[in-house]
């Protein structure tokens, strides 16, 4: 057991009080950012003097062999530390000796942990953003490739009216393109440096923490001591925001899920992205989609158990938030899986054009636009809805869709229709007259994908 606070005690620590307080399994991920953090740290010590030249030569040189050790396996991390800053510090002076002992001046792991966390968040929240891109490229390829698939637009899950795949899946561009802008407002929010805040109360050296924190590309320093080390809002923001990543890629899922139903056959789902029975064998699975839309719930748990811890934590550092690791990082590493897989998933992908076509061909999905053709004849709308209520009803006595409809048919109901109506209510005219900004035309599908496009090569 390799501690860095024995002075004060006169026992042994017990080895189940021990075990209980180490963090080392799961803050080793850290290893990396508390190494660059303490390169950043040690340069500083040496500009302001505290110390030598020689020394911060020898301790950046200590921890770069720490960290390529490490790398290599010939440098085991063992649950003989406490932690992982105890791992660093303790290899540290095994190597270089005295000079080693003086790396952790003018800093507490408090500071240090609440930096080590921010560089590791910062490069997530940058994967992470990475990973979106990914996908909306992917979502762009299906928008630019389907301008003219039909299919049945839903509201409470019944046809509505008809739209196309393009416009559908603008949807889901709009929601990861919100999600990519959420990441990159936390990016810019959080990128303030703790180091130097100390346990609390800053330090009596005389520390220079611009120095630091510009080293570490950081926009500056905190402004709070106190703030800086019990601060983990940016960690509660980002999961807030990977909790809507996951809320949206489980409402694709939801549809994918349905669409690959043998009812609605609207996809296929590429064989290397579905899974089978160990009893039926005519299943095909859409595991994928399902997992996803399951971790959307572990997810939102790793939210809740962040925001439950921290609720009632007096200032400044507490124990309790040594719980931040394991839920952030659970949720970090499986929104960029699913993130990720996704988008794999979405680009093998086929669709079923005609199956969707003949779907938004019936259900009525063109009754509104047989309505506004009444009110183009000078019918009021109101009127014009009862209208077509009847002959709604009159088609589903007959098993019949409205164009199907003899033109003597129509005019028993209303003798406004025309031999007009039937160009009127076609699908091509029900989704192409639709030019509204952000509708599905494909002229407002054009002018929608230029957009993306303006956003993805920002
Ligand atoms: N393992 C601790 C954490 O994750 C590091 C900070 C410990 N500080 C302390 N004073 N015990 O929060």
């Amino acid at each position: 057991m390799a501690q860095l606070w024995g002075g004060r005690f006169t026992k042994e620590t017990d080895k189940a009080v021990y075990d209980f307080n180490a963090s080392i399994r799961f803050d080793q991920r850290l290893l990396d950012a508390d190494i660059k953090g303490s390169v950043a740290h040690v340069n500083m010590l040496c500009a302001v003097g505290i110390i030598t030249e020689d020394e911060k030569t020898a301790i950046i040189r200590g921890l770069e062999g720490i960290l390529s050790d490490t790398r290599s396996g010939k440098l085991e991390i063992t649950d003989d530390y406490e932690d992982v800053h105890s791992f660093v510090e303790a290899n540290l002076i095994d190597r270089i000796g005295d000079a080693g002992k003086k790396m952790h001046t003018g800093r507490s792991r408090n500071d240090q942990v609440a930096l080590d966390m921010r560089l590791y968040t910062r490069d997530d929240i940058t994967a992470m953003k990475g990973n979106l891109i990914s996908l909306l490229n992917v979502i762009l390829s299906i928008i630019e490739n389907n301008k003219d698939t039909y299919m049945p637009g839903f509201t409470h899950l019944q046809k509505a009216q008809p739209v196309t795949l393009a416009h559908h899946f603008s949807s889901y561009f709009e929601m990861f393109r919100r999600d990519h802008d959420r990441l990159c407002d936390i990016f810019d929010r959080m990128n303030y440096c703790p180091l130097g805040a100390g346990a609390l109360a800053g330090t009596t050296y005389p520390l220079d923490r611009e120095m630091v924190a510009k080293e570490l590309d950081f926009k500056g320093a905190t402004a709070s001591s106190m703030d800086s080390v019990s601060d983990r809002d940016y960690l509660i923001e980002y999961l807030s925001a990977l909790s809507i990543i996951m809320m949206h890629l489980s409402r694709l899922s939801e549809e994918i899920i349905i669409w690959n139903s043998n009812e609605y056959r609207f996809v296929n789902i590429d064989d290397s992205f579905a899974t089978g029975s160990s009893i039926m064998p005519q299943k095909k699975n859409p595991d994928i989609a399902e997992l996803t839309r399951g971790k959307t719930g572990r997810v939102y748990g790793d939210l809740m158990s962040l925001l439950t811890v921290m609720k009632g934590i007096p200032l400044a550092y507490n124990k309790d938030m040594q719980e931040d690791k394991e839920a952030a990082f659970d949720a970090m590493d499986t929104v960029a899986d699913c993130v990720f897989i996704f988008a794999r998933m979405l680009e093998t992908m086929t669709f079923n054009n005609d199956v969707m076509k003949k779907s938004a061909m019936n259900g009525f999905t063109n009754a509104t636009d047989a309505a506004d053709y009444l009110v183009g004849k000078g019918v009021p709308f109101r009127d014009a809805h009862g209208i077509i209520g009847q002959i709604v009803v009159y088609c589903d006595k007959n098993s019949k869709s409205i164009e199907d409809c003899s033109l003597d048919e129509l005019r028993k109901i209303s003798d406004k229709f025309d031999e007009d109506i039937y160009p009127a209510i076609s699908l091509e005219t029900c989704v192409e007259k639709r030019l509204t900004k952000g509708g599905p035309s494909k002229q407002a599908i054009e002018e929608f994908i230029k957009g993306a496009k303006e956003y993805l090569r920002r």
